[in-house]
């Protein structure tokens, strides 16, 4: 694997004092990434719709230090970190891992007091995980740092990068600078594809998944019951891990066929199914979990129902908790946000769900 390419080039300059700040977007998984290996690498490829409204929004500013040095010698990245105007110490060290993880890549990091101010446009600790926007966010205020250092760095080069970078904080993070569609792992069937990085969904996708909408209805809006951490780790001794990572390769390969033709509902067979497979690896595991909630189960069956009765092409997929992702064609969604706003939405924590679509990747603000 080529990772030297992702060294940052060596440079006198010095940038004074700088300020960046980029938006970018939470993801959603048609095909999941569940089992890694060291460092970050995901057991199998994956896919995502890239989301619009679920982003984080980020500025970092950069003031430079005169006795960098020292720092550098001592491996310690100078940081300060708010969260919606607070600061917050407890998020600091998954943070501090992260730079420790990209400061080979990035040495420059070294050299700045960076003063992180991060919000998220949804509600706080709904149980939409912010690894993914959050990550990608640090990183591409990173990579406008090294443009300026660099000033040779081209778009995509530091778009993959910024990728790279992510996913050493969070894999599901390296799906989130690109969209509507982004491909993590390598994979014979997707031109460019690399366990390194995200890259776009390389092919012509059909007309009736543009604009596909996504519907997050909060189920359960707690602590994640399992961190992904745990979760991935789970697979190392799982006794039908092997045939899953098979799975989401085959898998894989049918979505992208399916993505080109249109056929919605081999779409929605497929997405429904990783969902599932999904959960019963945490419920096959050792220790085992149950991420879903009764309201999780109620909303799948009202799902199935509706579906059948309206010649409907929703489906639903899921993360790893309780969370369900309503996916639906742009030309259903005036019918199916009212069927969640009237018959839904009751199972939902506080009422509380978010209408979303596929979006296109990382703002520069
Ligand atoms: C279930 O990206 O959160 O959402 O690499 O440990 O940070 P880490 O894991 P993370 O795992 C996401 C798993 C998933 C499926 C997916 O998004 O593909």
């Amino acid at each position: 694997m080529n990772t030297a390419q992702f060294i940052s080039k060596e440079t006198k300059r010095i940038v004074e004092k700088v300020s960046f700040t980029w938006q970018t977007p939470s993801n959603i998984a048609l095909v999941k990434y569940w089992g890694k290996s060291n460092p970050q690498m995901p057991k199998n490829a994956s896919i995502s719709f890239t989301l619009n409204n679920c982003h984080t929004i980020t500025t970092i500013d950069f003031v430079y230090k005169h006795n960098s040095a020292f720092n550098s010698e001592s491996k310690t990245v100078d940081f300060d970190l708010f969260f919606e105007g607070e600061k917050k110490e407890e998020f600091k060290p998954k943070i501090a891992e992260f730079f420790k993880r990209i400061q080979e890549y990035c040495p420059y990091i070294f050299d700045y007091k960076m003063i992180i101010n991060s919000e998220n446009s949804f509600p706080h600790s709904s149980g939409i995980a912010s690894s993914a926007s959050g990550l990608s966010a640090i990183a591409m205020c990173l990579m406008s740092l090294e443009a300026e250092l660099n000033p040779d760095l081209s778009v995509e080069n530091s778009n993959k990068k910024a990728s790279f970078l992510a996913r050493l904080g969070s894999g599901s993070a390296s799906r989130s600078v690109e969209g509507p569609l982004v491909v993590w792992g390598n994979h014979p069937e997707i031109e460019g594809s690399s366990d390194l990085f995200g890259v776009q969904f390389p092919y012509k996708v059909h007309a009736v998944f543009e604009n596909y909408q996504d519907a997050i209805l909060l189920v359960d809006k707690g602590e994640k019951q399992v961190s992904s951490t745990i979760g991935h780790n789970l697979m190392h001794e799982h006794p039908y891990a092997e045939n899953r990572f098979k799975q989401a390769n085959d898998n894989l390969g049918k979505i992208s066929e399916i993505l080109q033709n249109g056929d919605v509902k081999a779409f929605v067979n497929l997405v429904e199914s990783e969902a599932l497979t999904l959960h019963a690896m945490m419920l096959t595991s050792n220790p085992y979990f149950i991420l879903m909630k009764p309201n999780t189960l109620e909303i799948i069956n009202k799902i199935w129902e509706y579906r059948n009765e309206n010649e409907s092409n929703i489906c639903f997929t899921l993360d790893a908790g309780a969370n369900v992702h309503i996916l639906y064609p742009k030309n259903e969604k005036e019918k199916v946000n009212q069927f969640i706003e009237n018959k839904l939405s009751k199972y939902c924590q506080n009422n509380q769900y978010i209408f979303d679509s596929v979006g296109f990747g990382a703002k520069k603000m």
